[in-house]
């Protein structure tokens, strides 16, 4: 195993009961997977769920962990395993496998799995154990981290959850090798927030290494992986709950972001998250420029940053189908955004190249923002 670093902290510092997440983050890591989690759950017993598109990949890996699962299960790749459906097979399994309530799960896949398995935890016997690997870079650097975990309903995203902190989050960047391109480039979209938005160290990193895959020099996956982690824990431990505000900062591009991918699947299309919030970053970007937020040169840098990492300008560049919104749809579809007042709309604006901060806007204006930085010919 080469260069693991551990990286340990409480996610809820005035609640010392709590026993928060550790983090492991290495190239390697996962070959430490089993004594990790007999050191946080000493002899407990535990089920795997795994992504199969994961198990697929990595099978010698998942057969070859030497502390055997009571049960391990199979969830359908990503989003098709974020349902009740799915949910209430899942908790049937552990029931019918003799899971007890001092038992654990422990998660193997993307963002998807990460959500499913962690709410999974928080409802068997009225709340168990987790522990993540996440496998996407979505998941290592944002997802799996910050205790928020649900389910999609025909109705929506992510309208049933709850939090539910991961005892432990195993980041190892080797599963990245076998992540397609496109879920690589989704992820980057949120690296891209943290660089923009929260530190001129990993912004002037990601400047240097603008050909980043997942091919890439593990160890550069790692320090990248790490720095955002950082970060998020950083944020979340300032607000672990979302109630004190400073959670909010983690939106920035996701108002225009979550607008156009509801905009998009509207039209039954699918507009990947990460090509989102790249296309909400330039928005936030305009906007704060234009609110003389940032500077000329910052505002250069930052639309340079996110031309490199091939984030498109325009949703037509990537859907040329998709039909341009009239002002009315981007205003409903704002103001029907949850983390909204009525006639308020909280918008994330960076105040400099590495940092931000909330402020506020009409919906009517945030709409006339999108429709003039991204649809304008
Ligand atoms: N809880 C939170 O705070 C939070 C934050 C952001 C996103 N999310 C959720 O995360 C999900 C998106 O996460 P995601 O982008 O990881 O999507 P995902 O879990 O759907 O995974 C994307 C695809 O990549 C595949 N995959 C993942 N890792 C792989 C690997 N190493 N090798 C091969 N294939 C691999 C999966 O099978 C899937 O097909 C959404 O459901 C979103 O709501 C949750």
């Amino acid at each position: 195993m080469t260069d693991v670093s551990l990286l340990r902290f409480q996610t809820h510092p005035d609640r010392p009961e709590e026993p928060g997440t550790e983090i492991l983050i290495g190239v390697g890591s996962r070959k430490a997977l089993c004594s990790e989690l007999a050191r946080a759950f000493p002899e407990a017993p535990f089920a795997l769920l795994v992504d199969e598109q994961v198990l697929a990949a990595w099978r010698p890996y998942v057969e070859g962990l030497t502390t055997s699962p009571l049960t391990m299960l199979a969830l359908p790749a990503g989003e098709e395993a974020k349902n009740t459906e799915s949910w209430v097979y899942n908790q049937r399994a552990l029931v019918r496998a003799g899971l007890p309530r001092k038992g654990f799960l422990v998660g193997i896949g993307g963002g998807a799995t990460g959500d499913l398995c962690a709410f999974s935890a928080a409802t068997y016997h009225r709340g168990i154990g987790v522990a993540l690997l996440p496998t996407s870079l979505l998941a290592m650097v944002d997802a799996a981290l910050g205790g928020k975990c649900g389910l999609n309903l025909p109705e929506g995203k992510n309208l049933v959850g709850t939090f539910h902190d991961a005892r432990l989050l195993i980041v190892d960047p080797a599963f990245l090798r076998t992540l397609p391109p496109e879920e690589f480039l989704s992820g980057m979209g949120e690296v891209l927030k943290y660089a923009i938005g929260f530190s001129t160290d990993l912004f002037g990193l990601l400047e240097n290494h603008s050909d980043l895959g997942p091919e890439s020099d593990q160890d550069l996956l790692s320090s990248i992986v790490g720095r955002c982690l950082r970060i998020k824990a950083s944020v979340v431990e300032s607000d672990p709950m979302e109630t004190r505000g400073g959670r909010i900062l983690l939106n920035l591009g996701h108002t225009t972001a979550h607008a156009l991918e509801t905009w998009a699947a509207r039209h039954g299309q699918l507009l990947s998250h990460g090509l989102a919030v790249g296309l909400g970053l330039r928005v936030a970007l305009i906007e704060a420029h234009h609110r003389k937020l940032i500077s000329d040169l910052d505002l250069e840098r930052c639309v340079l940053l996110l031309e490199r990492f091939r984030m498109p300008s325009t949703p037509q560049e990537v859907l040329a189908d998709l039909p341009t919104p009239g002002i009315g749809d981007l205003e409903s579809l704002i103001a029907r955004d949850k983390k909204r007042g009525a006639r308020e709309v909280s918008i994330i604006l960076p105040t400099e190249r590495g940092s931000c901060e909330a402020k506020s806007s009409t919906p009517q204006a945030f709409a006339a923002r999108i429709l003039g930085t991204l649809f304008s010919s």
